[in-house]
């Protein structure tokens, strides 16, 4: 599975290079390239598997997994600044806008996430202008302000909540915020193929959850070093996570179940699906 994720990095590494070499040297350019360099890149290794499941070769889904890596990675920029989460270290390198400065900063989250829609319409992906449309309405709905956005207001909500929030209620922000671009990255593989999505909705749904509450164990129990972002911010800006809630241990039994949920929705695929189900389990051991 390492080699298979390094694999998939190395085409959308190529891929985003090469639709970046359209760009000059200003700023704004300049800064894009630095925002997309890094990164696990699973988001896009899941568009890429999915897609091969259902017949789709890493020629034509490479441009949908470098879009969503592209939409990601102006999430994360926005996610910095300092009306956001205020942070200094993104990836092991200094945040967009500490390298340059915050209006480059949201000018970049900004050509980001049209660019991702821009990689959408790229003729390579070699599907008919019916599926193309059906991505990129997903993926408007995922990131917009009844998904990742959505999510995004609720977490920064949450820090001055008068009560904090229930489990249900820290669900449904972890669906939007991280849940919403996972899903849809799991599911265009399927869309890409003209298949039927629901198997690999529900494998998203409970990896999506399964990821975020890892994210929240690594902010608690994480090494700088490692994970290239600072740590002990969510207990600092009092944020409510499945961590707070249930304590370390309980947060992590329900990662694993998550885990188990998320392999079990793959059944039908078979062993075809093993990547699939050996990233599920990556996601809530990894250190980065
Ligand atoms: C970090 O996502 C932000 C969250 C949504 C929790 P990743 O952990 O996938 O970040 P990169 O792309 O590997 O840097
Ligand atoms: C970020 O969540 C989610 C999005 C960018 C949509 P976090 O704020 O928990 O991510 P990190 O911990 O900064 O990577
Ligand atoms: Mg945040
Ligand atoms: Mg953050
Ligand atoms: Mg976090």
């Amino acid at each position: 599975m390492q080699s298979a994720m390094e694999h998939c990095r190395a085409r959308v590494d190529a891929c985003l290079t090469e639709t970046l070499s359209d760009l000059g040297t200003r700023p704004v350019e300049q800064a894009m390239r630095y925002a997309l360099t890094g990164g696990k890149r699973l988001r896009a290794f899941l568009v890429m598997e999915g897609a091969q499941l259902h017949g789709i070769g890493p020629d034509q889904s490479v441009w949908a997994a470098s879009a969503i890596e592209a939409m990601h990675a102006y999430s994360l920029v926005h996610d910095d600044l300092p009306c956001m989460d205020d942070d200094d270290l993104r990836r092991g390198q200094p945040t967009v806008h500490k390298r340059w400065d915050e209006a480059t900063a949201v000018l970049v989250g900004d050509a980001l996430q049209t660019l991702s829609f821009d990689l959408l319409t790229r003729p390579e992906l070699g599907v008919s202008s019916e599926i193309r449309v059906e991505l990129i309405a997903a993926l408007a709905r995922a990131a917009g302000a009844n998904g990742m956005v959505l999510g995004q207001a609720q977490d920064i909500a949450a820090e001055t909540a008068q009560t904090p929030l229930d489990l249900a209620a820290i669900t449904e922000l972890q669906g939007n915020k991280t849940g919403a671009l996972i899903e849809w990255s799991a599911r265009a593989g399927a869309i890409l193929g003209g298949g039927d999505p629901t198997a690999l909705g529900h494998y998203a749904k409970a990896l999506g959850l399964a990821f975020q509450i890892h994210d929240d164990i690594l902010d608690v129990e994480g090494d700088i070093a490692k994970t290239g972002k600072a740590v002990g911010k969510d207990a600092d800006a009092g944020k409510a996570t499945f961590v707070s809630l249930l304590g370390l241990d309980g947060a992590k039994a329900r990662a694993q179940e998550l885990v188990d949920e998320a392999c079990a929705a793959l059944n039908h695929y078979g062993s075809r699906a093993d990547a699939l189900r050996d990233v599920a389990r990556f996601v809530i051991s990894r250190e980065t």
